[in-house]
């Protein structure tokens, strides 16, 4: 199946202008070497400036994240992916965007409700942000449609899942900025509080021969790799000053979800490697090499990082 066509066309009928990626390389914008989100190419419009095509766009995003380079070898990191994309210029807003994400990850793709769990902002008096209750209940609401009672654990730190589906969490994980936690930010850089997706591939399964995740304490921010977050709707409605955070002009969505984790997830396969995307990659190792993929822990880590 097409992921990335099956998500544009999603998006098209909700009433998104479709764009092509932007280069890889960013222009009139020294902040860095690649683009490294599918928002880069948007902060003028979400700072306020129109857009030609409107207040409702989406795209499938080339990025390359420098930052990730370290974690290349295990199941889900690449320095290269695309990012499908959609953003809401001060038109629609939470209630809109989680229930077209849900309708898009339980009905066009087919993931079972019952795999996903979702994280969001647990709120920061000093900062003066709010914790993101609206999103917890829609989530809530949702999953009562297909008669799940999820419930919503606010997160200590690594206590395991605690019975819950929908988890508050702070600031290093459920805030989005390019610079990352609010103290980072320079001033006038956009930013908001986010609720993340995650799919849990099972405690079950074994993700190389050394692995054992029924073992572990897993929670959904855990590195074990059970968990992989799937996609990331940030409330885009904040932008740094001198005093502290301020309201934008517009309250924005800016939806990124990596197109090789949501074919992973909808595979049920945790190996990101293993989809379509990376087969030809693969043969060709394969033959240059005389390995096999998946064969050996070690070797299957070589391949990844080739
Ligand atoms: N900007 C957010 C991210 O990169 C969502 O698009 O995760």
């Amino acid at each position: 199946m097409d992921y990335r066509k099956k998500y544009l066309e999603f998006f098209a009928s909700k009433g998104h202008a479709i764009l092509p990626s932007a280069s890889l390389i960013p222009e009139n914008d020294p902040t860095t070497l690649f683009t490294g989100s599918g928002m880069q190419p948007m902060v003028p419009f979400l700072l306020g400036q129109k857009h030609a095509l409107g207040t409702r766009l989406a795209d499938a995003q080339k990025c390359f994240r420098s930052g990730d380079i370290e974690e290349v070898g295990d199941n889900r990191h690449t320095t290269f992916f695309e990012m499908l994309g959609n953003w809401s210029l001060g038109d629609y807003f939470k209630q809109e965007q989680i229930s077209w994400m849900w309708e898009f990850l339980t009905s066009e793709i087919g993931l079972d409700p019952e795999n996903l769990y979702f994280t969001c902002f647990r709120g920061n008096e000093e900062l003066g942000i709010p914790r993101d209750t609206e999103a917890a209940g829609l989530w809530q609401k949702l999953f009562a449609e297909k008669s799940i009672d999820a419930q919503i654990v606010d997160f200590p730190e690594r206590d395991g899942l605690q019975g819950g589906r929908i988890f508050y969490y702070s600031e290093k994980k459920n805030w989005w900025s390019r610079s990352g936690v609010p103290g980072n930010m320079p001033v006038g850089e956009p930013g908001g509080p986010d609720t993340e997706m995650f799919y849990d591939f099972g405690a079950d399964r074994k993700l190389h021969e050394n692995s054992d995740w029924a073992a572990e304490v897993c929670h959904v921010n855990c590195d074990c790799g059970r968990f992989v977050e799937i996609g990331n709707n940030v409330f885009m409605q904040y932008v740094k000053t001198e005093q502290g955070f301020e309201q934008l002009p517009q309250k924005n969505v800016d939806f990124g979800g990596g197109l090789e984790r949501m074919a992973a997830a909808a595979n049920n396969n945790p190996d990101v490697f293993t989809t379509d995307l990376f087969k030809q990659l693969r043969e060709s190792i394969e033959s240059l090499s005389g390995k096999t993929y998946g064969d050996r822990a070690e070797e299957t880590f070589a391949f990844r990082v080739v």
